[in-house]
């Protein structure tokens, strides 16, 4: 029985700008994967299909490119640069292989790479997960159970099988999960929890500096980086606040969302929430000047030149930093030119705990642009580390909200680092 939107995933749960590939393999379960594909997109789920060549004679790459709206990739599907594997492996967020037969759980384990699907997956960093669909002699034999432990112990998740009536007559275990226990787990995997109940302020997007009142001096921050930040900490199970300055993005799900307009109303924002955050993350293009008398009216053109005088604005970052019940500190670094030694120099300046450096130089490649206004980033972590002095960790091109889950995830994990740290010390 079909349920109707939103009667699918527990209430809170979303799957909402997600990019899932659903990879099917050959076995009359592959029909319960148009339905999955169909409830995902429901889900709010960006979703993309391949097939193995034995999944293309149980449902027609037709249905699921009518369902997904997407063209559907296969061995045989039109590639002309050899590197839609690699382009397919970035793109998840997350990889379904459902229904996963015997075969290709083997040659999963094996880490083979014979066809599409499996390129991709041993490509892919993205969260894994496979749904077994087999007769209940090949489900229990001891190949595919010691090749579903292999891939249980490289961090894939397993999702049944259910058991019941099989297709080839018999009773038992081996039958695809129910659609809606793999869409719930698929949205629970993306909710690790590592922050639970904990406090974050997330500041994102560009500030207005007003000149009079229909201009302003801006800088070429859209919010993506800050935003895709808030949302997977919101996902990790903080309370989030994010306080933006203008941006044209939809505000992801957060517990509270303040918008400002200038670097004092964001400083002010900041300092309305600060004496009750465990982790405040910086990544917004704060204005390091402003005007220093804003016109009351719009200014004329009566002069070649115009010169405007401009006055240091406070640095919020560092104020934070400095604060008497100083949360944990992350900074961010835009820099265009001596990247790392720049913000290790900031790390220390501004007396962080952690700082994200990207480069915001200009690149005309569309294809490798990052930094400002992109979809993607590449970043270099450093953080202070008690014991060990300084450490650092790259994270090479990935879509912003791909990489706001491994920083999320790394924070998390030095937040608790500092804090069993400060406990030992004071005990
Ligand atoms: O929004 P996007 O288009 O996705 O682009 C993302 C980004 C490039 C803006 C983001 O990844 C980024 O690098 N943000 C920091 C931009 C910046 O202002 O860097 P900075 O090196 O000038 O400042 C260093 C740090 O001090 C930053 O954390 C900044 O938020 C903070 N700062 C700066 C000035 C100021 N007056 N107050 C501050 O808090």
């Amino acid at each position: 029985m079909n349920k109707g939107k939103g009667d699918m995933l527990p209430a809170g749960q979303t799957l909402n700008r997600k990019h899932i590939l659903i990879g099917i393999t050959g076995g009359i379960a592959a029909y319960k994967s148009a339905d999955l594909t169909r409830r995902l997109i429901e889900a709010g789920a960006d979703v993309r299909i391949m097939m193995t060549q034995a999944a293309t004679e149980f449902v027609t790459p037709l249905t699921f490119q009518a369902l997904s709206g997407q063209p559907v990739f296969f061995d045989n599907s039109d590639d002309s640069s050899g590197m839609k594997h690699i382009e397919l492996a970035r793109w998840a967020d997350a990889i379904i292989i459902a229904p996963a037969s015997a075969n290709t759980l083997a040659k999963l384990a094996q880490g083979r790479a014979d066809n599409l699907l499996t390129t991709t997956c041993l490509a892919s960093e993205a969260s894994k997960y496979f749904a077994p669909a087999m007769n209940r002699v090949m489900w229990h034999d001891l190949s595919t159970q010691s090749n579903c432990k292999t891939l249980r112990d490289k961090n894939w998740a397993q999702l049944g099988p259910a058991s019941g009536l099989q297709a080839c007559g018999e009773t038992g275990e081996g039958r695809m999960l129910e659609v809606s226990d793999i869409l719930t787990a698929v949205a629970q995997g993306f909710k690790s929890g590592a922050l639970q109940g904990l406090n974050l302020t997330v500041t994102a997007g560009p500030t207005f500096e007003a000149i009079d009142p229909v201009r302003f001096i801006g800088n070429r921050s859209s919010g993506r980086m800050g935003y895709a930040i808030a949302s997977a900490a919101h996902e990790a199970g903080a309370n989030v606040t994010l306080i933006s300055g203008p941006s044209h993005l939809t505000p992801p799900d957060v517990t509270s969302f303040i918008a400002v307009e200038s670097a004092a109303e964001m400083q002010h924002a900041v300092f309305s929430v600060i004496d009750n955050c465990h982790i405040y993350i910086s990544t917004a293009a704060v204005s390091d000047y402003r005007v220093k008398n804003i016109a009351t009216q719009k200014i004329k053109k009566t002069q070649d030149t115009l010169t405007l005088e401009l006055t240091r604005n406070d640095d919020i970052l560092s104020a934070v930093a400095n604060h008497k019940n100083r949360p944990y500190v992350v900074g961010f670094a835009a820099e265009t030119e001596n990247i790392i030694d720049n913000a290790r120099q900031k790390l220390v300046q501004k007396n962080l705990d952690m700082i994200i450096a990207n480069d915001v130089s200009t690149n005309t490649d569309e294809q490798t642009d990052i930094g400002f206004n992109s979809e993607y980033n590449a970043l270099h972590v450093f953080w202070t580390d008690g014991e060990q002095g300084e450490a650092e960790q790259h994270f090479d091109i990935a879509r912003k909200s791909q990489l706001a889950t491994r920083l999320i995830t790394l924070i998390a994990r030095q937040y608790k680092t500092r804090k069993n740290q400060h406990a030992k010390n004071t005990a």
